[in-house]
Formats: C-alpha cells, structure tokens, sequence
C-alpha cells in the first residue's frame, strides 16, 4: 500500500510540475529584506536538486494576484545563508528547470551617488563585478567547446522595460539605470572602496549580484534586477551604517517592490 500511495504521489507531483511548467512565466528571487512573499498564495513546494547541488531553499510556486509565479529565497528560508555562500548556479538552473523564462532578482544595495537614497528603489543597467572566487559558470568543467556569452548589456532589456512600465503603472518610483557594483562581502565596504567604486561609475553597491545575473544569461534566461537601497554606502551617510537604518529603509522600499511585481505579472500575463 505504501508504494501505491508512493507512485501516486509521484506522479501527481510530476503532473503538477508540468501544469506549472506551462504557466509560470516569472520567478522571483528575493534577497535580504524578502525572504518571503507573503502576497503569494501558496500552492507548493518543491524541493529540488540539480548537478550543482541544492538551492538555497524548496521552490515556492504560487499565485500572485491570480497569476503563476515562482519564488526563491535567495538567502535561505531562514535568511542564513549569505552572499559568497549561495549556490547561485543550483539557483539559476532549479528556475530554468522548472521551465521559468523571466526572473527578477530583489537585491538589497547601498546607495553611493546622489539619486541613490536610503528607501529608493532602483532598476539598474550595468554591473561591475568585484566578487572573488564564486562558482560563476556553466561553461566550466567538461566541455565539447570553450563558450563564451555576450554580456555586453547585462541584464534584458525587455523585463528592465517592462519593469519600468510596472513602477510607473504601480504609481512606484524607480531610478532607472546606473551600474551596480558587486562586492564579495559578507562585510561591507571601506569609504575608500567606495570612492574607488564611484570613480569606477558605481551608483549602487550589493553583494549578490553576480554572479546570478551572468549564470541567467549562460542559461538563456531573461534576467533583471530591482534592487531597494537599504543605507548610504560607507563613507557617504552621516555616520556608521546600522543594522536598524537597514531593516526600516528595506521595509519601506520592498512596500514598492510588491506593488511593482503584483502589477509586472499582471502585464506579462497580459502581454
Ligand atoms: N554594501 C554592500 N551590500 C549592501 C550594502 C552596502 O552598503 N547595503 C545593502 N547591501
């Protein structure tokens, strides 16, 4: 009896992984600040493996004001598992897997040029990475070829658009465009790192942004990012950066950040 109820679970599952296959047409991958979704509607979890191990927790797949929608904890469920320490590839690959064309990366930054206020939220279009020693290809073991993708711009400019459509659909105001710099972390940045990246154009500084943006485009994944500026980055604000002027910045800028993707899903359903 156990290995009936076994198979049929089994193949219930598979039938809903392909119901949802069909349907979920964006992920969400949500960073510090936004470890869950609470405006989903649940309707399961799957935990996953891939050849690059586990990601950072069960896939959530759910409703978002009627619409599929997949989401990851970027983090971890319990927000445990920092920056250099995500699986970005397990990440990437789970979402590609699951049949999932777009996903958009919640990341929290800290703001270094002007525009880039503690609350704002901001849609960038270019990256520098400064990471050290992340798994940060596909193309890297066993190879028939050495493949190189472009990355010239890196993230879709398609979602970057349809993004912006949505902030402004949503009455949400986004800066958009400016460079996101990508430190290893998990500590935060000297003032004079700071400098160096403003001098390297940097308008925003995080820490996870890549390599998930670039393992998205090794995958064919339409790939974007919406990040909340959580502090200004070291240096530029009035005194040392507090775990506390975090958290209030994040709670307020994520507010927007659901507002913006309940009406992006509704847009790409639409689309
Ligand atoms: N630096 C790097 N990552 C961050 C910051 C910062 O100031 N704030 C939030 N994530």
């Amino acid at each position: 009896m156990p290995a009936i109820a076994g198979i049929f679970f089994i193949c219930f599952s598979r039938l809903f992984q392909f119901w949802f296959e069909s349907m979920a047409e964006l992920a969400i991958i949500g960073g510090s600040g936004l470890t869950r979704l609470e405006v989903l509607q649940e309707t399961g979890r799957q935990a996953v493996d891939t050849p690059f191990g586990k990601p950072s927790a069960p896939l959530i797949l759910g409703s978002l004001d009627g619409h599929s929608v997949v989401f990851l904890p970027r983090h971890g469920d319990k927000h445990t598992i920092p920056p250099h320490k995500v699986n970005y590839r397990a990440n990437i690959w789970a979402l590609k897997q699951l049949g999932v064309r777009r996903i958009v990366g919640i990341a929290a930054v800290g703001g270094i040029g002007p525009d880039s206020k503690p609350g704002t939220i901001a849609i960038p279009d270019q990256i520098i990475d400064y990471t050290s020693g992340r798994k940060h290809t596909y193309f890297d073991e066993g190879l028939a070829h050495v493949t190189h993708v472009d990355f010239t711009q890196p993230y879709c400019e398609e979602l970057r658009c349809l993004l912006m459509v949505a902030s402004s659909a949503a009455g949400v105001a986004v800066t958009t465009g400016g460079t996101y710099g990508v430190t290893q972390g998990p500590r935060l940045e000297t003032a004079m790192e700071i400098n160096r990246m403003a001098r390297d154009g940097c308008g925003l500084v995080g820490m996870t942004g890549m390599p998930e943006a670039a393992l998205a485009r090794e995958l064919e994944v339409r790939y974007a990012c919406c990040s909340v500026v959580a502090n200004w980055a070291a240096g530029r604000g009035a005194g040392p950066i507090t775990m506390q002027e975090i958290e209030k910045n994040l709670s307020t800028g994520m507010k927007g950040v659901i507002r913006l993707l309940s009406r992006l899903v509704a847009d790409i359903a639409a689309d």
